[in-house]
């Protein structure tokens, strides 16, 4: 794995309905239509609110973020724009990395899209990059999320208490892991 660089040449990968490409300024509508959805600026605990230059400005910037892989989840049958899905905080040292994904909108929840894009990027970290350890942050109140994240190998290590405070309530943040040595295909579906 290039310590500081392993994104350097960002890979295109390919699932049964998915194709997850880098992400650019060609997926701007799609971006913009997803931060403005209300349920899944909840679920990712958004409280910024961007500005059209700032989201154009982050994705013609992506190509030359080495040290990360964004990738735009596009549905194979109608090109249709359903997400993005993020391989960041890279630490060189000890080969490890964040992730963070998110579909669009409502609709495209419980499909099976998300746990077919998170299973090719994972085995794309661990088999091609190199990467030991994958991290995430999922809020309490999102069990859709937790499960498609223990489908897919991750454990629960931790619980910060009270670190998300959204519409006038505290929320505690579950931390799961991942080991390039785990199981992957833990959960069936
Ligand atoms: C989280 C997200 C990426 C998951 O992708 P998805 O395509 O909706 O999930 P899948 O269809 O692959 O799998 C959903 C699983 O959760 C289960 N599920 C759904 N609602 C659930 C609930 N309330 N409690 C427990 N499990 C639930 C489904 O039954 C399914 O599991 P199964 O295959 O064992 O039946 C997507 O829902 C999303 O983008 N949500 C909004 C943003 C978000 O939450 N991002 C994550 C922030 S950490």
């Amino acid at each position: 794995m290039s310590a500081t660089a392993p994104f350097r040449e960002q890979r295109t990968l390919l699932t049964e309905r998915l194709r997850l490409e880098p992400l650019g300024p060609e997926h701007f509508d799609g971006m913009w239509e997803g931060l403005q959805d209300e349920e899944v600026r909840r679920l990712t605990g958004t409280h910024a609110v961007f500005t059209r230059e700032q989201i154009a400005d982050h994705l013609g910037s992506r190509a030359a973020a080495h040290d990360r892989a964004d990738w735009a989840i596009i549905r194979l049958e109608d090109d249709a724009f359903l997400g993005e899905i993020v391989l960041n905080d890279l630490d060189a040292d000890n080969r490890s990395l964040g992730m963070r994904m998110n579909l669009n909108s409502a609709p495209l929840f419980g499909r099976g899209y998300g746990t077919e894009a998170l299973r090719a990027v994972i085995v794309h970290a661990f088999d091609d990059v190199g990467v030991h350890r994958i991290s995430l942050e999922v809020f309490a109140f999102n069990p859709r999320a937790q499960r498609v994240y223990e489908k897919c190998g991750f454990t629960v290590e931790g619980r910060q208490r009270e670190a998300l405070f959204w519409d006038g309530t505290w929320h505690d943040v579950i931390l799961m892991g991942i080991l390039s040595t785990d199981p992957r295909y833990v959960g069936g579906g």
